[in-house]
């Protein structure tokens, strides 16, 4: 079993959840599906970039001067292809000068053995705040190879924001990337035979794009 360490983070905002039992309900069609998904990232995203470095900023209201904080990280977004896209624009509707690469991964359908396919990153990675997104965290195969690919690139500072998790993926990416914070809402009961979260939403790309 994976340890309760301060690297995951279970989302527990009322929110969130509401947005969750929408995403996870067979029901749901494509075109809501895909708005809950925006929903529910922009505010696990808000939960995984509570300590962003901010610099002190004066403005001048009508009224007079006001002191504030604008955020001085340089951000980097890395979605994992393909179900990792249908959370991205939340991101960048949060923080609009991020920066974003792709990373490019499909599992096999009978090993669920996950392959990379494309990738591109911006440089400079290592005085980043890098977020990688992916909504299923289910093996964690997937995971460990896209942050392997991150951190060979320089990444330091990484958080993993996903909507489901498997007790299987949150031990098998305790195991190689301890340092990596995990935000989730929900750490599901186990694998399936085909290696699918249970009771999980299903294949999230897939209803995300109506390729069922
Ligand atoms: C899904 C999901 C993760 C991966 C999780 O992607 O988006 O990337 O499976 O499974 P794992 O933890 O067992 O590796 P999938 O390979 O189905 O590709 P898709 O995003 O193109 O649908
Ligand atoms: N990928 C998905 O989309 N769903 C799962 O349950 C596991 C992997």
């Amino acid at each position: 079993m994976y340890s309760s360490s301060v690297s995951v983070h279970v989302v527990e905002h009322p929110l969130v959840h509401d947005a969750l039992v929408t995403l996870r309900d067979a029901q749901t069609a494509p075109e809501l599906f895909r708005r809950m998904a925006v929903r529910i990232s922009l505010l696990l995203a808000a939960e995984a970039t509570r300590d962003l470095p901010a610099s002190p900023v004066t403005v001048q209201t009508p009224l007079g001067a006001a002191q504030g904080r604008t955020v001085s990280a340089d951000v980097v977004v890395v979605p994992v292809l393909r179900a990792g896209l249908g959370m991205l624009d939340a991101i960048l509707e949060l923080i609009p000068s991020a920066r974003v690469g792709h990373i490019g991964l499909q599992r096999d359908e009978a090993t669920a053995i996950a392959s990379q396919y494309y990738s591109k990153l911006p440089k400079g990675l290592a005085n980043s705040v890098v977020l990688m997104i992916d909504p299923m965290l289910a093996t964690g195969g997937s995971a460990v190879a896209a942050l392997d690919h991150l951190q060979q690139a320089g990444a330091r500072d990484i958080r993993m924001i996903c909507i489901v998790a498997a007790p299987e993926g949150v031990e098998l990416v305790q195991k190689h990337h301890p340092g990596v914070r995990i935000y989730t809402p929900a750490i599901d009961r186990q694998l399936n035979d085909h290696k699918y979260i249970v009771p999980g939403l299903g294949d999230f790309g897939d209803r995300l794009y109506g390729t069922l």
